[in-house]
């Protein structure tokens, strides 16, 4: 079968970056059309910079990398330097990228890229807030029927809040944008922090990072043990969850993940529910299933996945 045609919007973050290693380190399932950077984790500066980075460290300098939008839709950026650290990269010491940024905007990227494929061959993978998703949408309309799925970490249901009380920081950082997305008619699969909370890097399972024995497998390993400290105080998990790379393993396995096609709008009003996905998981409205809203993880399979293909690199 031919390499699924993808986009990675991306707000690098540590989880970001293994979302992104394994797909380029997965040439036989997923095929990059290119990397589009927005704000979110980090300013966007720091994001289209990391997002470099992170092509060098995979051995892929020649990747396409596009600035995007540095801030919401319709609110202040909102930043998270006290989980990832201030540069959105901490933990391992990596040189700077020396591969060049494009010119083209990323949301020009977005649209120009799937106006140029067949209908329904590109799928959208937003790791970050959807602004640059949401614009590409408003800007150019005609996209929306032409995209072939999106596949995107955020939100949340029994699983609750990250940021606030009711939403997860994706969501939250642009509710507009992920309005715009959620009503676009395009087939979505979400992977929230219902999922991503059960794909925790336990001490064994960071132990098999650095037991690959490369230079991606140890970046991989001390990324994650500074980026494990937030959860580990605030949940008492047993390590970092890796969100992003949810996205990623369900393009190479979606046998690892289970769900339901349910309805999920997005909270644009309310500042005491701001962002919340109002997940319609026990079908109790009329309202149209828009979303395929992963529940569970076989986190042991994907663990094994995705320590295999990072010793590919
Ligand atoms: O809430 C987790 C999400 O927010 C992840 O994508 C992480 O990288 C941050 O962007
Ligand atoms: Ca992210």
């Amino acid at each position: 079968m031919a390499p699924r045609k993808i986009i990675i919007d991306t707000d690098p973050g540590q989880d970001d970056a293994v979302a992104i290693l394994l797909a380029l380190a997965s040439p036989d399932e997923i095929d990059v059309l290119g990397i589009t950077a927005v704000a979110g984790n980090v300013p966007l500066a720091l994001t289209a910079k990391n997002a470099r980075i992170v092509c060098e460290l995979a051995g892929k300098p020649e990747t396409l990398v596009f600035a995007g939008c540095d801030r919401p839709l319709g609110r202040d950026l909102v930043t998270a330097e006290h989980v990832h650290g201030k540069t959105g990269l901490n933990g391992p010491v990596l040189p700077d990228p020396t591969m060049p940024l494009q010119d083209q905007h990323g949301v020009d990227f977005i649209i120009d890229t799937v106006r140029a494929h067949d209908p329904g061959s590109v799928t959208l993978c937003p790791l970050g807030p959807l602004t640059n998703i949401a614009m590409a949408f408003e800007k150019a309309p005609d996209i929306m029927e032409r995209v072939q799925e999106i596949v995107l970490m955020g939100g949340a249901y029994f699983e609750v809040g990250n940021i606030t009380p009711a939403a997860e920081f994706n969501i939250y950082v642009d509710p507009q944008a992920a309005g715009i997305v959620f009503k676009s008619g395009v087939p979505i699969v979400v992977m929230p922090l219902d999922v991503t909370h059960k794909a925790l890097v336990t001490r064994p399972r960071n132990d098999a990072f650095r037991a690959i024995g490369n230079e991606v497998g140890t970046a991989v390993a001390e990324m994650t043990d500074f980026f494990e400290r937030f959860d580990k105080e605030k949940y008492g998990s047993e390590g970092a969850p890796l969100h992003d790379p949810c996205v990623t393993a369900y393009l190479i396995q979606p046998e690892l993940f289970t769900g339901r096609h349910i309805n999920v709008e997005i909270e644009t009003h309310s500042e005491l529910t701001m962002g919340m996905t109002v997940a319609d998981w026990w079908r109790v409205t009329d309202r149209p299933p828009n979303a395929m809203f992963m529940g569970d993880i076989d986190a042991d399979g994907f663990f094994a996945l995705l320590t295999e293909r990072l010793a590919r690199l």
